[in-house]
């Protein structure tokens, strides 16, 4: 029995659905976007969604619409992905990597509040594998600099901080539905948050820097006022067909979470019993994960890699490399190995197994299983 890292979950509803927007003519922009952005928001605790064709697509909307561009530094964890650093790269303005919580993962409060210079103009906190980050004091700093705090909650759809939705912690926070806590069936992302002006701005700059009225989201105009911009935008509209989708992904998110969770626990209750020698996720009382990954960490993970492969069990490396030792950004910015010791090791050392709602009890036992099988013939063999 193959056991994949993820499979999509799709309903009847979503057949349905699929057919019905197809029919329906509307490409981009309509009821099913305007309703997944507000239901979103929603859901975050939020007043204002909008959606876009990728989360990295999102974080720049978000980063353009709040003015960051040149001689303006971005703060992210050196281990985040780097579709952050694309926006932050891309807009002109100067990515500052500050090392993770050897514990969480997640960017080490400390160290981001002493990363802050009269240039900060935001950070981008990553609640990695949907654990939240300890959002209190990122904030407190973030105040006390007036930068901008913008949540990548890409993994974290349905995590809570201190009983707080994910993505409603900060001034704005922004999700992807490729493969993450829901899926659209294609690329996809949105930008939640309670301001209002800065929905606007994320709302026109998607489209092509067009003049907003008193709606969010986009209206389609039949007079010359079609061309009328506020400003050069891009084309990021996430389509009909993937908003109608996510809105039935979204309806199923508590049934996901739940099963991630329970997947999560039982995977710990036994690697804790067997005494494995790794880190499980952590948990904390503040945090409500919602185990996008489930993610553990081992000085021997290439080789367990290697071991459930030749099992037919997907895994998720989460990732391989920090970012500040990828060829263009050490070419860039002079970067160099061992400049954030805890993050290079995170990447070296931690594997996602399978928890997704695809995951049978009977798959996880396997896994589990062999997990633990790997570590004990090495025992064996040690
Ligand atoms: C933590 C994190 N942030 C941002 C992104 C970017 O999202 P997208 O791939 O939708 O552009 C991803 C995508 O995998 C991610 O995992």
């Amino acid at each position: 029995m193959e056991i994949p890292y993820r499979a999509p979950i799709v309903t009847d509803d979503m057949r349905r659905k699929a057919l019905e927007v197809l029919e329906s003519g509307t490409t981009f922009g309509g009821q099913e976007t305007e309703r997944f952005e507000v239901e979103l928001a929603q859901r975050c605790g939020c007043r204002y969604g909008v959606s876009a064709n990728s989360g990295t697509s999102a974080t720049m909307l978000a980063l353009d619409a709040r003015g960051v561009g040149r001689g303006d530094e971005v703060i992210m964890a050196a281990n985040a992905y780097i579709g952050v650093l694309a926006a932050v790269v891309k807009l002109g303005a100067t990515p500052v990597f500050v090392e993770a919580d050897p514990e969480t993962g997640n960017i080490a409060p400390g160290a981001a509040a002493a990363a802050m210079t009269p240039k900060t103009r935001a950070i981008v906190p990553i609640h990695m594998y949907g654990f939240p980050c300890d959002m209190d004091p990122i904030v407190e700093a973030a105040r006390a600099h007036d930068a901008f705090v913008l949540e990548d909650a890409a993994h974290a759809l349905g995590a809570e901080y201190k009983g707080r939705p994910a993505g409603g912690l900060g001034d704005a926070g922004f999700f992807s539905f490729s493969g993450k806590m829901i899926t659209v069936f294609s690329t996809g992302g949105a930008v939640v948050t309670n301001d209002r002006a800065l929905a606007e701005s994320m709302s026109s700059l998607r489209d092509q820097g067009r003049l907003r009225d008193e709606k969010i989201s986009f209206i389609r105009r039949t007079d010359a006022s079609w061309y009328d911009q506020r400003w050069i935008g891009y084309n990021m509209h996430l389509s009909e067909m993937a908003c109608a989708l996510g809105r039935l992904q979204l309806r199923l998110l508590d049934e996901f979470t739940a099963k991630r969770r329970k997947g999560a626990a039982y995977y710990t209750a036994r690697f804790r019993d067997a005494g494995l020698p790794f880190r499980t996720p952590p948990e904390r009382p503040w945090a409500n994960p919602c185990y996008l990954h489930y993610s553990v960490c081992t000085p021997r993970r290439d080789a367990l890699v290697e071991f459930l492969r030749r099992r037919a069990i997907g895994v998720g490396i989460h990732y391989p490399r920090p970012l500040h030792l990828l060829e263009p950004v050490k070419a860039r910015y002079g970067t160099r190995d061992g400049q954030f010791p805890i993050a290079e090791r995170l990447c070296g050392e931690t594997v996602s197994l399978p928890v997704g709602p695809h995951m049978t009890d009977e798959m996880l036992a396997r896994v589990a299983d062999s997990v633990i099988a790997f570590f004990q013939e090495g025992r064996a063999v040690a």
